[in-house]
C-alpha cells in the first residue's frame, strides 16, 4: 500500500544507461530540478551532495543494486527500436528495492527525434517490476547514434533548451511527490503489448528495406576503424559491452559483431576521428526525422 505523498526528497539518485551520455544528461537535468538547483548543461551531480549517480554503462557486473527508504530515483536510458535499449534492460534490473520502503520514481527515456514508440511505458513497467513506485515519465530528445557530421539528426541535443525542460520538469515531479495522490494512476503515451523487439545484432545478416523504402532492419555492421589508428584504446575503454579489442601483434582494433550493440559510443569517443559506423538508417532519418520534436511529460 503506497503512502499519498512523500513529504521531503532526502535522497536522490540517477540511476541510467547512456553509451553517448544524452539520456544521463537528461536524467540529471531532471533530478537538479527536482532539487531545485540551476546551472550550466553538465555536472549535476557534482553540483550538489544530494544527488548521486549510478551510471550503469560501463558496469557489467551483475551485483545488485539495492535503493531505500528516503531515496527518490530517477531512471534514465535510450530508445532502441521504440523499446527501452535491452542492455538498459538488463543493467537495470540490477536495482533492488529494500524490503518495505517506498521508492518515488521518475522515469526518462531519451531518443535521437524519430520517435519513443512504447519505451517510455516499457520503462515504467519495469521500474513497477523492480518494487519502485513511479509517479511521472518524461521522453526528451538526444543527438542520434547514428547522426553524422554530413547526415546530423538532432545534433547537439540536449540543447540548452532541452536541459531547461528536463530541470522544469523535475520540479514539477517534486511539486507532485509533495502533493496527495502523487502515486495515483497517471496516463503514459505508449502501448502495451509493446511493439515487437527487432532482432539482436548478431542475427541479422542484411539490410532488408520496407514497402516505404526506409530501413526495415537494423544493419549488421559494426563501427569501423580507418588507416592510422594509433591504438591509443579509447573505442575499448568505453565499449558496454566489451566487444572492442586491440590485436597488438596485427595493430589492428577488432570489433566482435555479437556483442556490439550499435550504441556508437567509439566512434563518438574516438579521439582521431577514425572510428566510423555507416548504416543507411542514417539517411534516411536525416531526410525524415530532422523537424525538431521536443519533450513530452506525463505527471
Ligand atoms: C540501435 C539503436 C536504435 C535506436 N532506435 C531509435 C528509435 O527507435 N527512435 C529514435 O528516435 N532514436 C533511436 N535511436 C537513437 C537513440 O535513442 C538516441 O541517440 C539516444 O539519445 C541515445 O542515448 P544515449 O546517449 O544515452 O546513448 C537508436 C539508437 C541506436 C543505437
Ligand atoms: S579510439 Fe580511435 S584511435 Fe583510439 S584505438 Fe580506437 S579507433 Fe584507434
Ligand atoms: S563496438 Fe559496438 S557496442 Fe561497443 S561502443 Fe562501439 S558501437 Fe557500441
Amino acid at each position: 500500500m503506497l503512502k499519498d505523498s512523500i513529504d521531503t526528497i532526502d535522497r536522490l539518485t540517477v540511476i541510467c544507461f547512456s553509451p553517448t551520455c544524452t539520456s544521463r544528461k537528461i536524467a540529471e537535468a531532471v533530478a537538479a530540478g527536482m532539487t531545485g538547483i540551476s546551472g550550466g548543461t553538465a555536472g549535476y551531480a557534482d553540483a550538489s551532495r544530494q544527488i548521486r549517480t549510478i551510471d550503469l554503462t560501463l558496469d557489467r557486473s551483475d551485483s545488485p543494486i539495492v535503493v531505500g527508504a528516503g531515496e527518490t530515483v530517477v531512471l534514465g536510458a535510450p530508445v532502441y527500436a521504440g523499446r527501452v535499449a535491452p542492455e538498459a534492460v538488463r543493467r537495470l534490473q540490477r536495482i533492488k528495492a529494500a524490503a518495505g520502503a517506498v521508492i518515488p520514481t521518475v522515469v526518462t527515456v531519451t531518443y535521437g527525434n524519430r520517435d519513443y514508440e512504447d519505451a517510455l511505458v516499457e520503462l515504467y513497467d519495469l521500474a513497477v517490476s523492480l518494487g519502485l513506485s513511479p509517479f511521472a515519465a518524461g521522453a526528451f530528445i538526444g543527438e542520434h547514434s547514428y547522426s553524422t557530421p554530413e547526415m546530423p539528426v538532432a545534433e547537439g541535443r540536449p540543447d540548452t533548451l532541452d536541459l531547461a525542460d528536463a530541470r522544469i520538469f523535475g520540479g514539477q515531479c517534486a511539486r507532485k511527490l509533495d502533493s496527495s495522490g502523487a502515486f495515483a494512476p497517471f496516463h503514459i503515451k505508449g502501448n502495451r503489448p509493446y511493439k515487437e523487439s527487432s532482432r539482436p545484432a548478431s542475427d541479422t545478416s542484411r539490410t532488408a528495406q520496407s514497402s516505404s523504402g526506409s530501413p526495415a532492419k537494423p544493419a549488421p555492421s559494426v563501427p569501423l576503424t580507418a588507416e592510422g589508428c594509433p591504438l591509443c584504446g579509447e573505442c575499448v575503454r568505453v565499449c558496454p559491452t566489451g566487444a572492442v579489442s586491440i590485436d597488438m601483434n596485427a595493430r589492428k582494433v577488432l570489433t566482435d559483431p555479437t556483442l556490439c550493440i550499435h550504441c556508437c559510443a567509439c566512434v563518438r569517443a574516438c579521439p582521431a576521428e577514425l572510428r566510423t559506423y555507416t548504416t543507411p538508417f542514417t539517411a534516411f532519418l536525416h531526410e525524415h526525422c530532422s523537424a525538431r520534436r521536443d519533450p513530452e511529460t506525463f505527471l
